[in-house]
């Protein structure tokens, strides 16, 4: 028999914590001091963006069951992990411009922009980037999952199925449209949008969710970029992109437009 059956289960067993705290491994001679820093906090983000995506799978899979308690119970659990996230950005805030810059040349060409796990993220809430799965080698653990989040429909297309199973007339094109394309803004959906609000208060506060969910990205992107500023300034990025100004150009680039949309016409 092996280990496995025959040892007690202990806390540090069970969360393999020889094999976690093995993982940290700063690049730079020394080491210096806040490169353990930098490298845990990209780490526990990773572990999040696991957890997120489990979650995210797990919605699609409620929505489908027309479960919309538990929806709404799984979307108050991705929320409160995106606050998480966002407000972990304090931690590595407290590492100055001169205490990056003494470790930063050992990233080389590494840089979150290579993260696949958030990359899988925004094709989840239907920013699918087609270039994003050839980045990593085929065959890989990424470009599978890329691929696979690529060709499925998003959390927007999961909710307006169930909308229609919820007896909404969502149009049939939207219901059959190209779930590899960018969800677009639709008049007839953002009727039906419209009378949900007005009569439909369980399902108008699905779609409040919804709207956490995509001002919570953008936040996150917004105090990424803050970030991004005031350690690096105009510099331009490990990754190869102009910098801070590359990521400027991402905010503001709503997910569910068809929600930010009739707002004004609530
Ligand atoms: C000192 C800390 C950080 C700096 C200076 C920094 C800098 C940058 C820069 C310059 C980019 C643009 C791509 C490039 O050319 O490299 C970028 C992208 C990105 N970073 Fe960071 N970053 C930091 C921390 C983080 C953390 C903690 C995460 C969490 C996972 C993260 C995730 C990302 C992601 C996901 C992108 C891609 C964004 C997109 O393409 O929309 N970064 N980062």
């Amino acid at each position: 028999m092996s280990n496995h059956h025959t040892r007690a289960v202990t806390y540090g067993s069970y969360l393999r914590l020889d094999d976690l705290l093995s993982l940290q491994e700063p690049r730079s001679e020394g080491p210096e001091h806040d490169e353990l820093l930098f490298i845990v906090v990209h780490q526990v983000y990773e572990l999040w963006f696991k957890e997120l995506l489990h979650e995210f799978d797990r919605v699609m899979a409620l929505l489908t069951a027309d479960d919309t308690h538990r929806v709404q119970h799984t979307l108050k659990r991705i929320l409160t992990i995106l606050k998480v996230l966002v407000a972990q950005l304090d931690i590595l805030e407290t590492m100055t411009p001169l205490e990056f810059l003494s470790f930063r040349a050992r990233l080389e060409a590494a840089s979150g922009f290579q993260s696949d796990q958030f990359r899988q993220i925004e094709f989840v809430l239907g920013h699918k980037d087609p270039q994003a799965p050839l980045r990593f080698p085929a065959g890989s653990r990424a470009r599978e999952a890329l691929e696979r989040r690529h060709a499925a429909p998003t959390l927007w297309d999961a909710f307006l199925h169930y909308l229609s199973r919820e007896g909404f007339p969502v149009p049939p094109a939207a219901l059959s449209r190209d779930v590899t394309g960018p969800i677009e803004p639709s008049p007839d959906v953002q009727a039906i949008l419209i009378d949900v609000y007005h009569r439909d208060p369980k399902n108008a506060e699905v779609c409040e969710r919804f709207v956490d969910l995509d001002e919570g990205m953008q936040e996150w992107r917004y105090r990424h970029v803050k970030m991004v500023e005031r350690t690096i300034g105009a510099r331009r990025g490990t990754g190869g992109s102009s910098g801070a100004e590359y990521l400027r150009a991402t905010i503001g680039r709503s997910l569910f437009p068809d929600l930010w949309e009739i707002r004004g016409n609530l």
